[in-house]
């Protein structure tokens, strides 16, 4: 099964390169299934139920989030009652929303979890490896897995992958914006990605107008971000994983324009 994943989807630019380039590769056979992390996709900084919806309708079928979650409070509600969009598993189970989610791909039970890092995070998180463990001891039959793993701290997301190899087919990690080059298989058969890179404008710092970014760490002040404007790509990795086992065959990183 090929697995399309993609990294932080920013704002309408994120999103314009999403319908450019998702539609096209399910048709091609690229992607049976397709998994994104969508935490700025409205408007830089959050999701709601509109945006969620105008992913799902362009191919998207399982939307991930990150510590941007909660930036939109009237997607709650969404976030509760919505199947296929997940927020990290180890917030306290009152937060709304779900952590895990499994979607059926062809016959096949693929399972999608979020967690998130502790390391640099402003929230009071439970810790991600020991909710890992209990995510999966929950979950049944589900013949994939697949893990957003969003962290700021590179050896934090290292960490996760090493933790959970051979128990899931990949962790993925998102966050940072960047796509790193230590897309592998580790030995236990786990696909492994430090990160998955941003979707969205370039022309930036990490998906917001530069000059502002710059701004902002010459004066230290609180200013507002903007998302970017110009040119997107499309940032992610392609997964195919053997349906039988659960491990992965190959992970191949993926930069449209
Ligand atoms: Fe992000
Ligand atoms: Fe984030």
């Amino acid at each position: 099964m090929k697995i399309l994943f993609l990294g932080d989807i920013v704002g309408n630019p994120g999103r314009e390169v999403f319908a450019k380039h998702v539609p096209a590769m399910r048709r091609n056979g690229e992607a049976d299934v397709v998994i994104a992390n969508a935490e700025n996709a409205a408007g830089g900084s959050g999701i709601t139920e509109s945006v969620a919806r105008e992913l799902f309708s362009f191919g998207c079928d399982v939307i991930t989030l990150g510590d941007h979650v909660w930036d939109k409070r009237e997607v709650y509600p969404f976030l509760n009652s919505a199947p296929n969009v997940v927020r990290p598993a180890n917030f306290a189970s009152e937060a709304p929303g779900r952590g895990m989610c499994v979607v059926d791909v062809n016959g096949v039970r693929v399972a999608v979890v979020a967690l998130m890092g502790r390391t640099f995070m402003k929230y009071l998180l439970n810790c991600p490896f020991r909710t890992l463990d209990s995510v999966l001891g929950d979950l049944t039959g589900a013949g994939i897995i697949v893990v957003d793993m969003h962290a700021e701290a590179t050896s934090e997301k290292v960490a996760m992958g090493w933790y959970a190899d051979g128990r899931v087919s990949a962790v993925l990690g998102t966050h940072t914006h960047i796509q790193t080059a230590d897309a592998q298989i580790l030995p236990g058969g786990t696909a492994y990605i430090t990160d998955a890179g941003m979707t969205g404008p370039y022309d930036s710092v990490i998906g917001q107008t530069k000059e502002r970014i710059i701004e902002r760490y010459l004066t230290g002040l609180p200013n507002k971000f903007e998302v970017a404007s110009g040119k997107a790509m499309l940032c992610g990795v392609v997964l195919d994983v053997d349906e039988a086992t659960g491990r992965a065959r190959s992970i191949v990183r993926v930069q449209k324009d």
